[in-house]
């Protein structure tokens, strides 16, 4: 299986255009200790040819033409065979807007997604009018926090969906109490290969169900938001903890270095959904030399690696 990061940051992308916060200063600055992400997403293919988007991000068009696998092999046409969605929020799924062209697309996701996708953010019923989102449920809902599916241009991967206990979007019913469905993390198993990717980018609280993927995998490519639970209010630029957003920071007593540290030796780490605010995207910081002391990796857009 490959796998392909089209994008690394979390919501507003790396700079964001209405913050002069240190990091997005400097790396406006073209400083060689920052990169500039754009907001996260990643693709999955068995060929290289046929590939299933993980999340539609707003930067999805620069995505796309950065990634020549993604390309139209014909006259219209496009890589992009089908969409996953881990959640409902705007950095995940705005991109579904420019790729109306390519309607009618398949769409997985679960039914609280689903709903919020066609009220508070009603992305579904507006597609219509191109063609339409195939909507192709995830069976995670009520009281059934695991859901194992296949996808047909996906041969020989095994997917398992599992709840995460993070945060439904703003415009959702159940903002501040989300339930089984608003959050999801993938468990993907290559059957050729035998190895296995969790991927869970908005992960904000270890749950032994968490904890059993996590374990299990491979490699991990996990919520790597906030440095600090606190960091946006400290810097002066937000008012919303990481934990009340529904994201665990890295650093700290409990924090998501901690449990990557308790992982396998062999397990391959990787943090993505990197807020603009994190010290981590600074190289030279003492965050990032941290992480490096601890081989946990920082995801950025481009990244590649097969399992
Ligand atoms: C999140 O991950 O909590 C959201 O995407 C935040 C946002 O709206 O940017
Ligand atoms: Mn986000
Ligand atoms: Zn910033």
């Amino acid at each position: 299986m490959q796998v392909l990061v089209l994008g690394a940051a979390a919501g507003g992308g790396f700079p964001q255009w209405n913050c002069n916060c240190p990091n997005c200063f400097n790396v406006r600055q073209d400083s060689a200790d920052h990169q500039p992400r754009t907001q996260s997403s990643i693709a999955l293919s068995v060929d290289g040819k046929q590939w299933l988007l993980c999340n539609a991000s707003p930067d999805i068009r620069a995505q796309l033409n950065a990634n020549p696998e993604l390309w139209p092999g014909e006259l219209r046409g496009s890589g992009i065979r089908g969409v996953l969605l881990v959640d409902a929020q705007i950095d995940h799924v705005t991109g579904l807007l420019s790729l109306r062209e390519g309607c009618p697309l398949d769409v997985w996701c679960t039914p609280n997604v689903h709903s919020d996708l066609s009220s508070g953010f009603p992305l579904f019923p507006m597609l219509d009018h191109w063609g339409g989102l195939r909507w192709q449920p995830i069976g995670l809902e009520d009281n059934r926090d695991v859901a194992e599916f296949s996808i047909p241009f996906l041969p020989d991967i095994a997917l398992t969906a599992f709840a995460l206990h993070s945060n439904a979007p703003p415009y959702s019913p159940r903002r501040g109490s989300p339930s089984c469905g608003d959050n999801l993390g993938l468990y993907i198993v290559d059957r050729r290969s035998g190895k296995s990717l969790c991927y869970a980018p908005g992960l904000g609280n270890p749950t032994p169900l968490a904890m059993r993927f996590l374990n299990a995998a491979d490699v991990v490519m996990v919520d790597g938001t906030l440095w600090e639970d606190d960091e946006m209010q400290r810097l002066g630029v937000g008012t919303s903890t990481g934990q009340q957003m529904g994201h665990l920071a890295l650093n700290g007593s409990g924090g998501m270095c901690e449990l990557l540290n308790e992982l396998p030796s062999s397990t391959r780490r990787i943090l993505i959904h990197i807020n603009n605010t994190n010290p981590i995207l600074d190289r030279a910081s003492h965050a990032a030399k941290t992480l490096q002391a601890s081989g946990i990796e920082t995801a950025y857009d481009g990244m590649k690696f097969t399992l």
